[in-house]
């Protein structure tokens, strides 16, 4: 039996350039986009042993909840529309919220912990870059610590390949303030 495969990222440049790289293969419509209100429509461009591309529509109010990535780290850019980021930072122990629009990239090592929603009427469209690819999602939420400060709380985690993959029913819902979809 041949020894399993190391799992590493590819340098976080590599990946901003391929999320990139991908989103000018959306516009120039050589990936069809959807959109759907009742579930968010996501399709994987690519995969191999390095790297998973997965191309996502959000419709209005469409968001994730807080979570992050199991061991992957990441890169997403925008391809049109708007997306409202919420960003844990552990070292002012807070979530850091920013508006992603057309064009803007960010890359993400394996820690990153975010929440991303489209508040907006027009439908937002993203690729996202993982790696390794995903082989975990984990769900959070922030509270007040015994400390008085808040601080993050794993409620759960979910073995699966997909980014939107929907938290356990046991822990959906409000999530740092936000109503996930
Ligand atoms: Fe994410």
């Amino acid at each position: 039996m041949s020894p399993r495969r190391r799992r590493h990222a590819l340098p976080l440049a590599q990946l901003v350039e391929q999320a990139t790289c991908v989103a000018e293969q959306v516009r120039a419509e050589l990936h069809s986009v959807h959109a759907d209100p009742d579930e968010r429509w996501h399709v994987r461009l690519h995969h191999d042993a390095d790297v998973d591309v997965w191309l996502i529509s959000w419709t209005e109010e469409q968001g994730t909840q807080l979570h992050g990535h199991g061991g992957s780290s990441g890169a997403f850019t925008v391809v049109a529309g708007e997306l409202d980021e919420l960003v844990w930072d552990p070292a002012a122990r807070e979530l850091e919220e920013s508006t992603r629009t057309r064009g803007d990239v960010v890359a993400f090592g394996p820690g990153y912990v975010h929440d991303v929603r489209n508040t907006r009427e027009a439908t937002a469209v993203s690729v996202h870059v993982y790696s390794p690819p995903l082989e975990r999602m984990d769900f959070f939420d922030v509270e007040r610590g015994s400390d008085g400060a808040d601080q993050l709380v794993r409620l759960a985690h979910v073995w699966s390949d997909d980014p939107e993959i929907a938290a356990p029913e046991s822990v959906r819902g409000p999530a740092a303030g936000r109503v996930a979809s």
